[in-house]
């Protein structure tokens, strides 16, 4: 029997309107446009502005987009899973606020927390129910309002991150197209080089960590760095191994946007030249779960069915992971 696979049908990214520059920042903490671009590569980040918005309403948009451009019915989709580390709330789960917004009312929303590498364990997550047959067609999201945990008077972290919501659809196909492969990993041990060391169970939000800025992303740059750049292009390079994917047998690698050097150093150890990279981190930063659903969004129009595309990402907790996928459309 042929096996099924999920395909992914449809992409969709949003933004909001207002742009933070380089220029803006330099005003607001002691920066350069110089220092940001060299250590980073960004230039400027998108950032949700407005009372009584959060990550629900980025997403929203894009899956009522998303729906819109794929012409889906909401009321045929079956799953939907939002990568967040910026949830509306605690509770309920971002992806049932999503789901609700955009008139999706037969489907059953979770979200997941794996960082930067949210979007990669979502995507793996909701092909398994698609493979399995139990759903026909899943809403695969990542979104973020880093803005929300961004501590603008800390330079060192201020400067990286910006708000974004991406979707995908999620269906089956009995081509050899599709959700491919997939390694995903985890480390706990590196949490607390990255992480927001208040308001969860350990740490209720007090006085105190309010005074303490505690509320925010905590993030020890270099040895973060370090990690990331040996693993994102460690796993990238195993997926190609395991699956005997030479550099020119790979029409795209799409790398979590975190830092450009970072990026440039996945490129190379895959072999790849930078016409096979999508990069747009120069103009949203680090939109966490949203970096890379964003970059297939842009690149959608110059993609062709059957090409090979290697998904990568590290992110806070640690995790890491990388997904092929054979474009499907
Ligand atoms: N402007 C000017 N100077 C700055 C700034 C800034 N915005 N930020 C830091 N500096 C200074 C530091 O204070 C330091 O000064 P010193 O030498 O006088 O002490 C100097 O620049 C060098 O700082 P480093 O932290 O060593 O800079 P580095 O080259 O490591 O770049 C960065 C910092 C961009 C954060 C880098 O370490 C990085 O990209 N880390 C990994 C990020 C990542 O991949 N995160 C995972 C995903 S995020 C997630 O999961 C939510």
């Amino acid at each position: 029997m042929t096996r099924l696979r999920a395909a992914i049908t449809g992409v969709q990214g949003w933004v909001p309107p207002y742009i933070l520059t380089n220029k803006e920042l330099e005003s607001m903490v002691d920066t350069s446009d110089e220092w940001i671009m060299s250590r980073t590569g960004i230039r400027e980040r998108h950032i949700q502005k407005g009372e009584g918005l959060g990550t629900s309403d980025m997403a929203a948009e894009a899956v009522k987009l998303l729906l819109d451009k794929t012409g889906t019915d909401p009321g045929d989709i079956g799953m939907v899973v939002c990568a967040t580390v910026t949830p509306d709330m605690i509770f309920p789960a971002t992806a049932n606020i999503i789901s609700d917004k955009a008139g999706i009312k037969n489907a059953f929303s979770y979200d997941i927390n794996a960082a930067c590498s949210g979007f990669l364990y979502a995507l793996v997550t909701a092909t398994k129910f698609i493979e399995t047959g139990s759903v026909k067609k899943a809403i695969v999201i990542g979104a973020d309002k880093m803005s929300s945990i961004t501590d603008y008077t800390s330079r060192e972290t201020c400067v990286l991150f910006g708000d974004a919501a991406g979707a995908l659809l999620l269906e089956p196909t009995k081509e050899e197209v599709g959700i491919m492969d997939s390694i995903m990993q985890s480390d706990g041990s590196g949490r607390n080089y990255l992480h927001m060391k208040a308001g969860g169970s350990l740490r209720p939000p007090s006085y105190e960590t309010i005074d303490a800025r505690e509320h925010f992303v905590y993030q020890e740059g270099q040895p973060v760095f370090k990690f990331a750049v040996t693993k994102m292009a460690d796993v990238a390079a195993e997926i190609m191994a395991k699956n005997n994917l030479k550099s020119q047998d790979v029409a795209y690698l799409v790398p979590h946007q975190a830092n450009l050097r970072i990026i440039d150093a996945t490129a190379r150890r895959m072999g790849v030249g930078t016409e096979q990279v999508m990069i747009n981190i120069e103009r949203y930063g680090n939109t966490t779960g949203g970096t890379i659903p964003l970059c297939l969004w842009e690149w959608e129009n110059k993609l062709k069915k059957g090409d090979n595309i290697i998904l990568a990402a590290f992110g806070g907790g640690f995790t890491w992971g990388s997904i092929w996928v054979k474009w499907a459309y």
